[in-house]
C-alpha cells in the first residue's frame, strides 16, 4: 500500500468520525478542495435543473417520485457493487463505509413500501439509469481508481440535502411521519453529517495519487453529475407524459370526500400502471358530474314519474 495512504489512514483510523476534531486546514491541491471547486459549475446546474427545482417547491407527483426511487435503486445497487469489489483497492479502501453510507437496502425499504410485495416484478432501469449504471460499472471494473468520484457526487450530496428533501417530500407526498417511503434519506449510522463530511474529506485528502489521476477523478466527478442530470431530465418529460389524473393522485374524479388513494381499485390499477382509475365508484362519480348526463338523468326521472303517475291514476 503506498506509504500515504499508510499515512492518511493512521491519522483517521483509531477515530471514529465523531472524535475526529475538524481543523478546517484546506490545501488548494487537496482532492477535496479540487472536486468542491472543480464540480462548482455542475452543482449549479443541477440545482438549476427543473426537476430538482420543482421537488424543492415540492411540486412532486407520486408517480414521479416513485419512479426517481427507482432510478436511484439501480444507481446505488451499481455503486454499491463496485464499491464491494473496489473495498480492498487503495484508491478506494479509505473511502469504504458501508454501515454508514450504503443506500441500497434503505431503497428496498422505499420500494417495498411504494410498490408493495413482490416489488423487484413491477420496477425497471430506465434508459438514462441504464447510462449511468454502466458507466458506474465500467469504472468499477476497468478504472477503480476513479470509483471515488461517484461515491462523492452521490453521497456527500446525499448528507447534504437529505433532511430538507426528506421533509418536502414527505410533506408533497403526505408521507407518514414515521419515515416510510424516505428511507433513502436517513442515515441511521450517521449523527452528524457535517461532521462525517469533513471526515469524508480527510480521508480523500489523504489518498496517495498524482496531479493526473486527482484530475481525472474531478473530471469523471462532472461526468457523475451529468449522468444525474439526465436522470432528472428523464424524469421531469416522464412528469410532462403522466396524465392530469395520476399527476394529481386521481384526485380530478374525486368527490372531495375522503382520500381516493385509499379506494383498493385505485390502488391495483395504479401499482401496475401509469393509467388513470378503473373504480367503478369513481367512475360513476366522474360520471355523474358532466351535465350531459345530469340532463339524461333528469329526463330518465321525470319520464319514470309521469310514469309513475298514470299507472297510479
Ligand atoms: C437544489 C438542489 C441542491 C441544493 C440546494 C444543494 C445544496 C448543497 C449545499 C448547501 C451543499 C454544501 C454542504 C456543505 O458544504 O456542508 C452541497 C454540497 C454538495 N452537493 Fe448539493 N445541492 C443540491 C443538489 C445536488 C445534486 C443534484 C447533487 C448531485 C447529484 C449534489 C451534490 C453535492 C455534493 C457532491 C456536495 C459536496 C460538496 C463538497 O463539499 O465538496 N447536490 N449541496
Amino acid at each position: 500500500m503506498p506509504s500515504e495512504v499508510t499515512e492518511g489512514l493512521e491519522e483517521t483510523e483509531s477515530l471514529s468520525y465523531e472524535e475526529l476534531e475538524e481543523d478546517g486546514s484546506v490545501s488548494p491541491s487537496d482532492l477535496s478542495e479540487l472536486l468542491k471547486e472543480g464540480t462548482k459549475e455542475s452543482h449549479d446546474q443541477a440545482e438549476n435543473t427543473q426537476f430538482v427545482k420543482d421537488f424543492l417547491k415540492g411540486k412532486i407527483k407520486r408517480e414521479l417520485f416513485k419512479l426517481g426511487t427507482v432510478a436511484l435503486f439501480f444507481t446505488y445497487s451499481a455503486l454499491e457493487e463496485e464499491m464491494e469489489r473496489n473495498k480492498d483497492h487503495p484508491a478506494f479502501m479509505p473511502l469504504y463505509f458501508p454501515l454508514e453510507l450504503h443506500r441500497k437496502e434503505a431503497l428496498e425499504k422505499d420500494l417495498e413500501y411504494f410498490y408493495g410485495e413482490g416489488w423487484q416484478g413491477k420496477i425497471q432501469c430506465s434508459e438514462a439509469a441504464q447510462r449511468y449504471v454502466d458507466r458506474i460499472h465500467h469504472i468499477g471494473q476497468h478504472e477503480p481508481e476513479l470509483l471515488v468520484a461517484h461515491a462523492y457526487t452521490r453521497y456527500m450530496g446525499d448528507l447534504s440535502g437529505g433532511q430538507v428533501l426528506k421533509k418536502v417530500a414527505q410533506r408533497a407526498l403526505k408521507l407518514p411521519s414515521t419515515g416510510e417511503g424516505v428511507q433513502f434519506y436517513v442515515f441511521e449510522n450517521i449523527s452528524n453529517p457535517q461532521q462525517f463530511k469533513q471526515f469524508y474529506r480527510a480521508r480523500l485528502n489523504a489518498l496517495d495519487l498524482d496531479k493526473g489521476t486527482k484530475e481525472r477523478i474531478v473530471e469523471e466527478a462532472n461526468k457523475a453529475f451529468e449522468f444525474n442530470m439526465q436522470v432528472f431530465d428523464e424524469l421531469d418529460k416522464i412528469g410532462a407524459l403522466l396524465t392530469e389524473e395520476v399527476q394529481d393522485g386521481g384526485l380530478r374524479l374525486h368527490d372531495g370526500q375522503g382520500d381516493l388513494r385509499k379506494c383498493p381499485y385505485y390502488a391495483a390499477k395504479l401499482a401496475g400502471s401509469s393509467e388513470g382509475t378503473g373504480c367503478p365508484y369513481h367512475l360513476a362519480l366522474a360520471l355523474l358530474k358532466q351535465p350531459p348526463v345530469q340532463l339524461a338523468l333528469a329526463a330518465c326521472l321525470a319520464v319514470a314519474a309521469g310514469v309513475a303517475a298514470w299507472y297510479v291514476m
